[in-house]
């Protein structure tokens, strides 16, 4: 199959460049929230049939070039038999959360992958009407054991810091538990079709350098080294403006960048061989559209005949963010150069 993404990630775009947008199917639109208003979060991650079609929204409304899976990073928590929550309150949870080593000795990681047939049923209904190419995903291992251990972001991830001080080996255990199943989970979706992975590790950016090189890079080594052969890899956290040196040394296919450094000047300090996704700040998407039309121009100018580049934002699409000025985004990224 070829696309413009798949052809970007190879690094042989000669077209324009891809455009998708993490959290494209979410609460800014409002065909999103009425779905909300009838079914749980929980309700529209299980159901294949929900999940299918809030992932084909951003494809009928916004024409976007890549599809990304309607799931959540945590639904690998019921992987390892432990279940989620979303409450309407106060970030995701899962339940047990995980407070010591005997828990983490008895998480199963027999057959993983089985107990999320659910997505794979997804993923399958999605093919079935899909023009672009369908990207999957998992979270970082780190990221994800931050969730199982502080249960909500509230509380500055204090255990799981303890945990690193107190026991480190089984924390360990805990993330080499979450790779297997991670890595069975992005097998099984790349079975049923998706067509290119993206690791979210979003809470790297808590750690210090020298932490992330212990507690992160790793075990996001031993997913791309795993998938990269079988299809596109795109790593991404919060700060990888500033880490991406560490992240490209993994050589995965694809960084996704944050705003926070140009995207030339990251560009010509990333390998070549990696493309490189990114990086228009998500609040540039509430400025007023000859705003945006302005920061659109220049950065198009700047990676221009650039093979391997990906637009995209620097992090999800907020949720405030007005709907017509995600579409004027997406149309006038495509539409470069603007006719005169
Ligand atoms: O990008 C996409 O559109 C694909 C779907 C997707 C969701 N979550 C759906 C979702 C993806 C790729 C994720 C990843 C995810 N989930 C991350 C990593 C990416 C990031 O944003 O840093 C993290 C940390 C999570 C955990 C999570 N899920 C949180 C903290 C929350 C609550 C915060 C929030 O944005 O409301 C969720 C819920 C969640 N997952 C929503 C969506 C669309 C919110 C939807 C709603 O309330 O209706």
């Amino acid at each position: 199959m070829s696309s413009l993404l798949l052809d970007a990630l190879r690094c042989s775009n000669l077209n324009r460049p891809p455009v998708w947008l993490m959290r494209q199917a979410g609460r800014y639109m409002p065909q999103y929230r009425a779905l909300r208003e009838k079914y749980s979060l929980w309700e529209m991650f299980h159901h294949p049939e929900l999940a299918a079609q809030v992932t084909m929204l951003p494809i009928t409304l916004l024409d976007v070039d890549a599809a990304i899976l309607f799931s959540d990073i945590l639904v690998i928590a019921e992987s390892l038999g432990l279940e989620i929550e979303f409450p309407n309150q106060g970030g995701p949870r899962v339940v047990p959360q995980i407070t010591n080593k005997e828990q983490v000795v008895h998480l199963s990681i027999l057959d993983a992958a089985s107990k999320l047939s659910y997505v794979f049923e997804t993923i399958a209904e999605v093919k079935e009407n899909l023009s672009v190419p369908l990207i999957g995903f998992c979270g970082g291992p780190f990221t994800v054991a931050t969730y199982f251990i502080d249960s909500t972001s509230k509380e500055q991830f204090e255990r799981t810091k303890r945990w690193m001080q107190e026991d480190p080996e089984s924390l360990h255990l805990l993330l080499d538990k979450i790779t297997t199943a991670s890595i069975a989970y992005l097998k099984e979706q790349i079975k049923t079709g998706v067509q290119a992975v993206q690791v979210f590790d979003s809470w790297a950016n808590i750690l210090s350098l020298e932490d992330f090189s212990i507690w992160c890079l790793p075990y996001l080594r031993q997913i791309v080294d795993a998938i990269r052969d079988l299809v596109p890899v795109i790593l991404f956290c919060r700060d990888s403006s500033m880490r991406y040196r560490e992240l490209a040394e993994l050589k995965p296919t694809c960084i996704s960048l944050d705003a926070k450094r140009s995207m030339s000047a990251l560009r010509k300090a990333i390998p070549e061989s990696i493309a490189v996704q990114g990086n228009i700040p998500p609040d540039l998407l509430k400025s007023p559209p000859s705003e945006m039309q302005r920061h659109i121009e220049e950065l198009m100018h700047s990676m221009k005949g650039q093979p391997g580049f990906i637009v995209n934002l620097g992090h999800g699409v907020l949720p405030d963010t007005p709907f017509e000025h995600v579409k004027y985004f997406i149309q006038t990224v495509k539409e470069y150069p603007p006719k005169l």
